[in-house]
């Protein structure tokens, strides 16, 4: 039975690029055959985070909006990252396998230093502990997008090397790659929280105006015909409309004419399908911020649950290379 596994740093409001970027497949993949852990990063948070009231209230949001978003906590292990210390344990063993080029050649860790934010420790040696994390659960598969796919081949490389020096003890995991790897944001750049070019999950009314208003378009009347391919709404719509529907916009958009649709109308059916694809979730959110017991006894029962499989990990480690045994 395959293993998955998964983390998500607890950075706010998911959009729609977290959405469908990972949140979705994450919970796909949870419906299918194998285990399945989800797990807040925490501690990988920790490199950046100086506040602790909002750390606290980013991983309960984060729990609560994969909950929202469909994920059942009884398929799948949805726990934090800081709950299961033994993945700090198996991180010092990955650190003494993990060549210092290795870790200098991390994008994150590069492209965070060249902005200038100051690299602690922590951030440098990211990598290793998102390998123990990978490890730790004996995973096959590791849902990411494709920022994170240097991390999971960092992650082989480690196992690779311990195995190679102590025999068998990891299992060595491929990373899977989510279908929609680019969200575009409102000015058609990857969606992120770093360019305030989202659109959240959980916006409605005139909120979710407001911000699909935002959306980039030019100066084209309607009547002109357009090449769909050129307009940043249809890569929005896209994510949500069926098939013939889409066509359909697609259709009368490239014809042009007096009954062309313009872009408001556009920004009017994207904003009514977000609304529909989300109404259950954002319901459920409410229902799950004024229960904070619930959320609690879903970590706690996925903390125990992860928690057993990583001490298996860590003691099979640590007596392997003569820390134990
Ligand atoms: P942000 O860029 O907003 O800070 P994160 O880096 O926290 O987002 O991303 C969390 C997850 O969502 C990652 O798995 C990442 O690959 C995915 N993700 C983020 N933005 C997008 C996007 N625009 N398109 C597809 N996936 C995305
Ligand atoms: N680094 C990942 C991110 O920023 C989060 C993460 C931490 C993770 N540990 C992991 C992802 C293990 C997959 C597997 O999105």
């Amino acid at each position: 039975m395959a293993t998955y596994l998964s983390g998500i740093q607890p950075s706010g409001l998911p959009h729609l690029g977290n959405y469908f970027g990972a949140i979705e497949q994450h919970i796909a993949l949870s419906r299918t055959a194998g285990e399945h852990f989800y797990f807040i990063a925490d501690y990988h948070a920790l490199t950046s985070s100086r506040d602790a009231k909002q750390l606290r209230e980013q991983v309960r949001e984060i729990a609560i909006s994969y909950l929202a978003l469909g994920l059942d906590p009884a398929r799948a292990v949805l726990f934090r990252q800081s709950d299961v210390p033994e993945v700090t344990e198996i991180a010092w063993l990955l650190a003494c396998m993990a060549p210092m080029g290795l870790l200098e050649r991390a994008v994150s860790y590069r492209d965070k230093v060249e902005r200038g934010l100051s690299a602690n420790v922590g951030l440098f040696t990211y990598p290793v502990l998102m390998a123990a994390d990978i490890l730790a659960y004996d995973s096959d598969f590791v849902p990411v997008g494709s920022d994170q796919v240097q991390h999971v081949e960092m992650a082989r490389d480690m196992a690779g090397a311990f195995n190679t020096a102590f025999g068998e003890v990891f299992r060595v995991p491929q990373h899977k790659m989510s279908s929609y790897p680019k969200v575009p944001g409102l000015d058609g750049a990857k969606m992120s929280k770093s360019y305030g070019n989202t659109i959240w999950v959980f916006e409605s009314g005139k909120a979710l105006a407001k911000t699909v208003a935002r959306v980039k378009t030019d100066s084209r009347p309607p009547e002109e015909p357009k090449d769909p391919a050129g307009v940043l709404l249809f890569d929005l719509l896209r994510l949500f409309l069926d098939a013939t529907e889409l066509a359909d916009w697609e259709q009368r958009v490239r014809a042009g004419g007096s009954s062309a649709p313009g872009y408001g109308h556009l920004k009017q059916r994207l904003c009514a399908a977000i609304e529909q694809r989300f109404e259950a979730a954002r319901a459920l959110r409410l229902e799950l911020l004024a229960d904070p017991a619930r959320v609690d006894l879903v970590l706690a029962q996925g903390a125990k649950r992860a928690r057993v499989k990583a001490q298996a990990t860590r003691d099979r480690a640590l007596a392997a290379c003569g820390l134990r045994g």
